[in-house]
């Protein structure tokens, strides 16, 4: 993809929309050569990358280093930069700087968590020339409201609730939206109800596109292994295997070999 106006074409041919989050240089050079569509810089670099509990410890500054990392890896792919915790709810000014910076670092566009309270603030964004990817369902910077990383939308209210804001989210001129950890027939019902592509994670197979954390869909954690990822590689494994080889060659005097060493 090249822009945000291929989102809306790849839902109108119904081509699904392949995104993938990653936070490095190394890994984005790694995308940028892959058959992905575009990139983003989740906040969950907090937990994968910075070992926090949650991603409510992710900050602006953090989420720019992140994104500057990921434009120099991927010069040429949609970028989209995760707005981090209550950095939209500080009031319009924060808003703006916050988007702001994450634009100048390299960002195409920023994910916002949720709606209801910041409709203003979105629709100011957008005004601004910055586009607004929502995120809805399980947003993970409200985990201690939900009081759990719990699937959300399974009443009928809820999930009336949830339609109700993907629909404000589009008036408002989002250009796309991450349903997480919802029922799958609650992600059908919601992305047959929009004009916009819907992105899912746990949202079951009728969103207009899927995303995973590149290091879930590598298997790089051997604790964080919830049911909606497939690990494509048992990097875990590998990893390991690779390192300790490394160690026993050592200790063995095997590395560097003949053809190792510089002249
Ligand atoms: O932070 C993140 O990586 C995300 C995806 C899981 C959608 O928001």
């Amino acid at each position: 993809m090249k822009s945000i106006l291929d989102f809306a074409r790849a839902k109108r041919e119904a081509k699904p929309i392949v995104l993938i989050a990653a936070y490095d240089a190394l890994m984005a050079r790694l995308l940028a050569a892959s058959e992905v569509d575009a990139i983003l810089v989740g906040d969950s670099a907090a937990m994968v990358v910075h070992g926090f509990p949650s991603t409510i410890h992710a900050t602006v500054e953090m989420m720019c280093t992140h994104t500057a990392a990921v434009r120099r890896g991927a010069p040429d792919r949609v970028v989209i930069a995760d707005m981090p915790f209550l950095s939209v709810r500080l009031g319009r000014d924060e808003a703006v700087r916050a988007a702001g910076a994450l634009m100048q670092a390299g960002a195409t566009a920023v994910k916002i968590e949720g709606v209801t309270g910041q409709e203003e603030i979105i629709s100011h964004l957008i005004h601004s020339g910055i586009p607004v990817m929502g995120h809805l369902g399980l947003t993970p910077q409200s985990v201690n409201q939900f009081g759990g990383y719990r699937v959300q939308g399974r009443t009928p209210a809820a999930a009336e609730q949830l339609k109700a804001d993907a629909l404000t989210l589009e008036k408002l001129g989002a250009f796309s939206l991450v349903l997480e950890c919802v029922p799958a027939v609650l992600a059908a019902d919601v992305s047959l109800a929009l004009t916009m592509p819907t992105i899912g994670i746990g949202a079951g197979p009728q969103t207009d596109g899927q995303v995973l954390v590149l290091a879930d869909l590598l298997g790089l954690d051997e604790v964080f292994r919830p049911k909606f990822v497939r690990h494509y590689l048992e990097g875990n494994e590998l990893v390991l295997g690779a390192v300790n080889a490394f160690a026993r060659d050592v200790r063995a005097a095997r590395f560097p070999a003949r053809e190792e060493v510089l002249a």
